[in-house]
């Protein structure tokens, strides 16, 4: 790719440079600025050992998230403000409460891991609110010590809770970063030339696309990157829709609840009205990787990625989804039961975004229950992962629908029998599709799991569970 003028604050000092836009935010700093408190450890977002702070205004203020800097390309700095292990230590070079408490505690052993362990905790406690102990153990499922020090890490976060709720007016953010928050909130935050192109609204995008049909769309990149850890592949020409000010928007509508398709997923789990309306949704969301993917990662992505054990698509599918698709010069709409048209093939086409997700208010009313058969309990994708709708009318169970990753190449959508019993039920399903066999999973274990499933979410519905 052609190198970029790119603009972005790095600890608190303006840097303006011409960069490669598509190459990873991890090498920049550890190999063209010398940063290397940084760590590699997978390279692919699993290990959290590169996470580092990503600011970004949201209504006026810097909204401040943990990132996995091994799957941020260069082009997504242009007008944040990131922040490192090295720019977190409070004025006089004095440890910050995190480090302190990570000393304190032994929450290190090698130490490999603990730069990555202290930023995640820094991103949480840089905004307003302080977090729960438990939100923050959550968080840290993103950080995984090879040297079993979690103990140590665990009473960290709690001396630092501990000394944050005793002391209300100490801010973990160093003041050389909260002084330039103000220069922050004025920059410009879209790139409208080369070959990484970053629109920050639809007519913009629209005239991108005219100009650039070839070249491919990212968003959160969370997928693009980990796949390019191991293909190599160069990105050639793209438009990063991830800024699009339309597709970041959750609003209710007269169609229902319309979810713009570049919200990040931890932006709807914490939204409210998702939350209201189809809190299952924002439940479900949360079995998809860590925090650090999640601040990343849209639902958009998991769409037209199409793989077959994809979690949203599973839960968007039971939730009767339609999406809303733009091209440079038209709309469609689609039911997303009707967007694959095999393995990993959608019908999108040549410059087509999909721009919102629209969940039917029908849907609000009914059950819903989610179940995931990994490997490991979290931060793992599914061998098979499935999600239940049930409508009823008062007690009586009147329609199930459930929709079942990791059974055949794309996610499938069924709609039970209920005059069949559950045995019956999944050896039909089974025998449809014929699941098939790979490293997570044989055949014959993944029919199992249709079977087992199905008698999870009925014991779900039946208050079983
Ligand atoms: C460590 C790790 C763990 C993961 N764990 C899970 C998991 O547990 N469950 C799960 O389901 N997934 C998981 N994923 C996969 C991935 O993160 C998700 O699918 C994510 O939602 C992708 O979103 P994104 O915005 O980052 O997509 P991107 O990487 O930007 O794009 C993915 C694909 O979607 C296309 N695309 C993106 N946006 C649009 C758009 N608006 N219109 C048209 N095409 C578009 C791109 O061209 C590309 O083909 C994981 C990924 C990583 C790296
Ligand atoms: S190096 Fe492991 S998540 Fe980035
Ligand atoms: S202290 Fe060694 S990997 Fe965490």
């Amino acid at each position: 790719m052609r190198k970029t003028n790119i603009s972005f604050y790095l600890n608190g000092e303006l840097i303006e440079r011409q960069l490669d836009p598509e190459s990873r935010v991890l090498d920049l700093l550890r190999d063209l600025l010398w940063l290397t408190g940084t760590k590699e450890g997978c390279g692919d977002g699993d290990c959290g050992a590169c996470t580092i702070t990503l600011g970004y205004p949201i209504n006026n203020k810097i909204k401040y998230q943990a990132v996995n800097s091994c799957l941020l390309p260069v082009g997504k700095l242009q007008g944040t403000s990131i922040i490192t292990i090295e720019g977190i230590e409070k004025e006089n070079n004095d440890l910050n409460i995190i480090q302190e408490a990570m000393v304190e505690q032994h929450g290190l052993q090698c130490g490999f891991c603990s730069p990555g362990v202290s930023m995640n905790m820094f991103s949480l406690l840089a905004n307003d609110e302080i977090p729960s102990y438990n939100d923050m153990i959550i968080a840290l499922n993103g950080n995984i010590c090879r040297c079993t020090g979690y103990e140590g890490i665990r009473n960290a976060a709690k001396q630092v809770l501990t000394y944050l709720n005793e002391t209300p007016n100490y801010d973990v953010v160093p003041k050389k970063i909260r002084n330039i928050e103000a220069n922050l909130l004025k920059m410009k935050t879209d790139i409208l030339v080369d070959d990484y192109l970053l629109p920050n609204n639809i007519n913009s995008l629209k005239t991108i696309i005219k100009e650039n049909p070839e070249a491919m769309i990212i968003c959160g990149c969370s997928d693009i990157s980990a796949r390019r850890h191991i293909t190599k592949e160069s990105l050639n020409k793209v438009i990063d829709v991830s800024r699009i000010n339309e597709m970041t928007k959750i609003e209710l509508t007269r169609d229902g609840l319309s979810i713009g398709a570049a919200t990040s997923l931890t932006d709807i789990i914490n939204n409210s009205l998702c939350s209201k309306n189809v809190s299952a949704l924002c439940e479900g969301l949360k079995e998809i990787a860590a925090i650090q993917v999640r601040n990343l990662a849209t639902l958009a992505g998991n769409i037209a990625n199409a793989s077959p054990i994809a979690d949203g698509v599973v839960l968007l599918m039971a939730l009767s989804a339609k999406l809303i698709i733009v091209n440079k010069d038209c709309k469609k709409e689609i039911l997303l039961k009707d967007f694959y048209k095999g393995y990993k093939k959608t019908v999108l086409e040549e410059g087509d975004v999909i721009e919102k997700i629209i969940i039917p208010t029908s849907s609000f009313n009914k059950e819903y229950h989610m179940e995931k058969t990994a490997k490991r309990n979290a931060v793992d994708i599914a061998t098979v992962n499935s999600c239940a709708a049930f409508e009823k009318d008062g007690d009586k169970i009147v329609k199930v629908e459930i929709a079942f990753g990791g059974i055949a190449e794309t996610v499938k959508l069924e709609t039970l029998d209920l005059n069949r019993d559950i045995e019956i039920l999944a050896r039909d399903i089974s025998l449809k599709y014929n699941p098939l066999s790979d490293v997570r999973g044989s055949s014959s274990y993944r029919a199992k799991l249709i079977k087992n499933h199905i008698i999870k979410h009925f014991a779900f519905i039946n208050g079983e569970l």
